[in-house]
């Protein structure tokens, strides 16, 4: 699954599952962008891949679209081209977007169940989300994912590059659990991989996606504990993956092995839920 002679860009690679894709990207010779809302994260991971000066660590919010443009045009001067796209970058909260309320619901139903009542709690996040909640996810999810993918095939196709894009979508679209905005975000990635899979694939560019369950990141470390440990109790491998283990989906769509596979959600989940 040699890379060499490939240039990619990560979003979101200053931590976690993006972090493990840059790395791996670079481990099998990719020139790498290392794109992050903070320039410390992302020297932070520029300094673990192999020889950090063939890379680039530059800071960008994938949802203002002219900061994704500038970070587009540095990484094309700089390397000179673009193959391979990941959208990792990803949130699961914004600014009152009912979440604070909908863990506090959730602990008082837990409370109800370990008192051995019937819980009458409601644990629903929709009645108490702002339109600033549902946008902030919306638009780092899948406003962002849009803009890269854009400026990503601006250059692949001026420079005639079959390249790929790899879009990080999650084991929620499937289960439909986790938080309301996340998950509508993340379905509607899928939808806007298998659409472009088809509208791109005469230029020879691939699009798919890569579905992790819960993953070993910051940002699950960041649910509450009891979250976490039914998480795992339904999962048939019985633990949280590893970032390297979604970074190798991610590596293995990128490579000219998968070049018959575009539009597929390639699943890393532990085998919680089959697509
Ligand atoms: N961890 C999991 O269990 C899990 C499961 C399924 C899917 N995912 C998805 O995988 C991706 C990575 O998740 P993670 O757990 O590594 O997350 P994380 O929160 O640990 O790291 C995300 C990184 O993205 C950066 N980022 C956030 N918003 C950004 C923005 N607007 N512009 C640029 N960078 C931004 C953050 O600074 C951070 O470095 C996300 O899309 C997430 O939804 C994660």
């Amino acid at each position: 699954m040699s890379l060499e002679g490939k240039a990619a860009l990560v979003t979101g690679a200053g931590q976690g599952i993006g972090r493990a894709c840059a790395l791996a990207l670079a481990e099998a010779g990719a020139r790498v962008a290392v794109v992050d809302l903070k320039q410390e994260a992302a020297d932070a991971t520029l300094a673990l891949l192999p020889e950090p000066s063939r890379h680039l660590a530059l800071i960008a919010n994938v949802a203002d679209s002219a900061a994704v443009k500038e970070a587009f045009a540095k990484t094309a001067t700089a390397f000179g081209r673009l193959d391979i796209l990941v959208n990792n970058a990803g949130t699961g909260t914004g600014p009152n977007d009912g979440s604070a309320k909908m863990y506090e619901l959730m602990a008082q139903k837990n409370a109800e169940i370990a008192r051995g009542e019937t819980p009458k709690t409601h644990v629903e996040q929709a009645i108490y989300m702002e339109d600033e909640g549902w946008r902030a996810v919306m638009a780092v999810n899948l406003d962002g994912a849009f803009y890269c993918t854009r400026e990503a095939l601006r250059i692949m196709a001026a420079h005639d590059i079959r390249g790929s894009i790899i879009n990080i979508a999650s084991t929620a679209v499937q289960s439909g659990e986790g938080p309301l905005h996340y998950v509508t975000s993340k379905a509607a990635l899928v939808g806007m991989t298998r659409a472009l899979a088809r509208e791109v694939a005469s230029r020879g560019i691939r699009i798919n996606a890569v579905a992790p369950g819960p993953t070993d990141t910051p940002l699950m470390r960041s649910i509450p504990d009891e979250w976490i440990s039914s998480l795992e109790k339904a999962i048939p491998l019985g633990r949280l993956a590893k970032p390297s283990e979604v970074a190798a989906a991610v590596r293995f769509l990128a490579s000219d092995e998968a070049s018959y596979v575009t539009g597929s959600v390639l699943v890393a989940n532990g085998g919680s839920y089959f697509f």
